[in-house]
């Protein structure tokens, strides 16, 4: 395994990739679709509460073993593991979120077609090329086929550039990007009619809510799949950062970025609901619930952006461009896991490794596209309903029970000497050892029932 690796050049480097990871459609689209059909702001409430109780310690447990395995995700455990069967459970569990991570491009790669393709409407629109236009919002096998083959390739092209000049280097080109866009949208918002109304919505919780089970295990999934957890992606991210970094405050800042772009996106999207009410969208299903889901990014905003005259297709391209490039800074991130893999573990060169997969993962996304009715949620619900908590799970098992304390401890101390003595040090490890372990599979187990 002579391969010289990859590194994070600086600090905002790694912050930036870890949060393009994290920031994508789960934020812009499942975030506020979630928030939608769960009663408004105590969804909020508590996803803001399981993102940094539960979800950021475990973020921290990849995080961590990454940077100590200075590998990926299966050297880096099976480097902790002292036993043969330590060594092997190491492979399943590194290997499974490899898996997993594979699995959730195959689908995601197909949503951020989408977002693609709707951004290419009103560019269409605006050359006067009406039947393109039709084309490319109108469900079709030859249109996802197109979207997810571009984006695809665009995702293959970073990677296949490494870490600092490929993930660190558009991060920080597309994140900064990213976050402009999203916060002209919500000013522009603001400025129309029902916006207030929407903000109302989005920021009274409804109480009575807060502790019905559903709601707990949608907000937890949310959490999870946000911080991309279970999927070995943050611990081979992790094993790029320098030694000399503090994990526990970039870690931390990372969960705040992440769960603050959600908070965003739910002020820009609930508000925009109600401003396409206040012009005549219906907004809300038969049953009376908000709709949410495809019908919410695919239909009521559309309609929203229609509304708006010459200003909406400005409005909606940028729009969507936001959306393609939350998604494009996480599928890099999915598209790592198996890369690093291979090149680590099997002295395959980056840029054919990167190829293979990503072509191999292309493959699985075009055998859905054929088949979505059925293939898309079932992909969608094995790799994150299922893969990832197990995955997760886990991962806080290895860190918890078979890491030793005391090299964990030296771990964390590099970059921060005076953690012995943080509140972070009295009361993480024990989180990892047995709250997160049980919450995660209590919640599992409901999810399943
Ligand atoms: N965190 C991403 C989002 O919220 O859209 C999704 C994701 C990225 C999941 C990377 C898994 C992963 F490995």
């Amino acid at each position: 395994m002579a391969v010289s690796r990859g590194a994070f050049s600086s600090r905002i480097g790694f912050i930036m990739a870890a949060a393009g990871s994290a920031v994508g459609l789960g934020n812009i689209w499942g975030f506020p679709t979630q928030t939608a059909s769960n009663g408004g702001a105590a969804f909020v409430l508590v996803y803001l509460i399981l993102a940094f109780c539960l979800a950021y310690p475990a973020f921290m447990a990849e995080i961590l073993i990454g940077r100590y395995g200075q590998a990926n995700a299966v050297t880096s455990l099976q480097k902790m593991s002292r036993t043969l069967w330590q060594k092997r459970f190491g492979f399943v569990v590194g290997f499974g979120g490899i898996i997993c991570a594979a699995l959730i491009l195959s689908f995601y790669g197909i949503l951020a077609g989408w977002m693609m393709s709707f951004a290419v409407e009103p560019l269409a629109l605006m050359l006067g090329a009406n039947q393109a236009a039709d084309w490319v919002v109108n469900q079709s096998l030859e249109r996802n086929l197109l979207f997810t083959v571009l984006f695809m390739f665009l995702t293959i092209f970073i990677i296949r550039k490494g870490v600092e000049n490929g993930i660190e280097k558009w991060s920080k080109r597309l994140m900064p990007m990213m976050i402009g866009l999203l916060v002209l949208l919500i000013i522009y918002v603001f400025t129309l009619d029902g916006a207030s109304e929407g903000v109302e919505a989005y920021l009274n919780p409804d109480i009575s809510r807060v502790l019905d089970p559903n709601l707990l295990v949608s907000a937890l999934g949310q959490a999870f799949f946000s911080l991309s957890l279970g999927t070995s992606v943050m611990v081979i991210y992790g094993s790029y950062i320098s030694k000399k970094e503090n994990m526990v405050s970039i870690g931390a800042q990372v969960t705040l970025i992440d769960v603050s772009i959600a908070f965003l996106a739910g002020l820009l999207i609930i508000p925009a609901m109600y401003v396409a009410q206040a012009q005549g969208v219906a907004i809300f299903a038969a049953d009376g619930s908000l709709n949410s889901g495809p019908t919410l990014v695919f239909d009521v905003l559309p309609s929203l952006f229609d509304g708006m005259g010459g200003i909406g297709l400005f409005i909606g391209f940028a729009f969507f461009l936001l959306m393609t490039i939350a998604a494009l800074t996480s599928s890099i991130s999915m598209l790592e896991g198996p890369v690093s893999y291979a090149v680590e573990r099997h002295d395959i060169e980056r840029k054919k490794a990167t190829t293979m997969i990503g072509l191999a993962i292309l493959a699985l996304s075009v055998v859905i596209v054929a088949n979505i009715d059925f293939m898309l949620d079932l992909v969608a619900t094995i790799s994150t309903q299922y893969g990832q908590p197990i995955i997760a799970m886990l991962c806080c098992v290895f860190a918890g029970w078979i890491w030793y304390r005391n090299e964990l401890l030296a771990e964390i101390k590099q970059g921060n000497e005076a953690v012995e003595s943080s509140l972070f040090w009295k009361i993480w490890p024990w989180y990892i050892k047995f709250v997160c372990p049980v919450a995660i599979a209590t919640v599992f187990i409901h999810s399943i029932l």
